[in-house]
């Protein structure tokens, strides 16, 4: 009976350890960021992605060049289909599951490249680099990019890291590199 009694013990304490490793974060979406960065004077990146093109990527969905391909190729709405949101949208992406607040409409959010932030999100985390980066956050390379700036899309551009990122560059002033 005893041993017994440790062993259900020691298979609780086991799952319960392998669920906490195993621990989703969660996409939070852009808005829950803009509450701390969006100062001018620590270089709004909130507004400077609203303005650039990933914010608007799902307006492109619903394009005439969008609709014609999808008719040639047997697609009935690109905004709603996976083989489109999958690079088109950062919640369109990822089992609804994962979405905690994100919503599809936002298109390429903070999040495709900085990775969830329900964790890291929390101002005792963020405003430790290192700590940060342990709870899912990503300081992007051209790795990141290149999950969707390849030829799997049919619209392909040949993408130039340096080039490419320039145009959406949001460095915040105040930080040391
Ligand atoms: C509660 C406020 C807060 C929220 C919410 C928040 N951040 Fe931060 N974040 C900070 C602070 C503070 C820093 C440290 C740097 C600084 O002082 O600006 C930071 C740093 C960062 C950095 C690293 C900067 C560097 O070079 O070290 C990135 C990237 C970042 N945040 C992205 C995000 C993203 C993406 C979200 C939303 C998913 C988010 N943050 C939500 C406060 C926040
Ligand atoms: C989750 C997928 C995804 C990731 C990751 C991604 N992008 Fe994009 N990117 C897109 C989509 C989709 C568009 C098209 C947006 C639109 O106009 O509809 C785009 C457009 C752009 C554009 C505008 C291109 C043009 O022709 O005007 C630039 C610049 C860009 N991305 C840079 C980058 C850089 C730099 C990175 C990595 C730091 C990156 N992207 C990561 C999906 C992504
Ligand atoms: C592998 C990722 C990926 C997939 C899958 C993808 N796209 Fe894109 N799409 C992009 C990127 C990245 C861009 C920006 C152009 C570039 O730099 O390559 C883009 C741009 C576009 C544009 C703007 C093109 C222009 O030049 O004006 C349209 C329209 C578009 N995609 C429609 C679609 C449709 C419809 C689907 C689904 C059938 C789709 N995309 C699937 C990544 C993707
Ligand atoms: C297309 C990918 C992409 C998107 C979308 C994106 N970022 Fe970034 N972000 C980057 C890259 C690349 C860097 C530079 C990384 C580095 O310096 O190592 C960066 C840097 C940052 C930094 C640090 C700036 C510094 O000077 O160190 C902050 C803060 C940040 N992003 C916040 C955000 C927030 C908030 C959003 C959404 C509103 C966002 N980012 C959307 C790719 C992205």
């Amino acid at each position: 009976m005893r041993v017994k009694k440790l062993m259900f013990v020691m298979l609780m304490a086991f799952l319960c350890g392998s669920m906490a490793s195993a621990q989703d974060y969660k996409y939070i979406g852009a808005a829950k960021c803009k509450m701390c960065h969006n100062k001018p004077a620590k270089g709004e990146q909130y507004n400077k992605w609203k303005a650039a093109p990933h914010s608007k990527a799902m307006l492109s969905l619903k394009s005439e060049k969008s609709l014609a391909y999808a008719k040639e190729h047997g697609i009935a709405d690109p905004s709603k289909d996976a083989k489109c949101l999958k690079c088109h949208s950062t919640a369109g992406a990822v089992d609804p599951s994962l979405r905690a607040g994100i919503r599809i409409e936002e298109g390429v959010s903070c999040e495709s490249c900085h990775g969830p932030g329900s964790v890291y999100k929390s101002m005792s985390i963020m405003k430790d680099r290192e700590k940060a980066l342990q709870n899912g956050l990503i300081m992007p390379t051209k790795e990141v990019c290149e999950k969707c700036h390849n030829k799997e899309n049919p619209f392909y551009k040949p993408f130039n890291f340096e080039e490419f990122y320039a145009k959406i560059a949001h460095p915040d002033p105040t930080l040391k590199k």
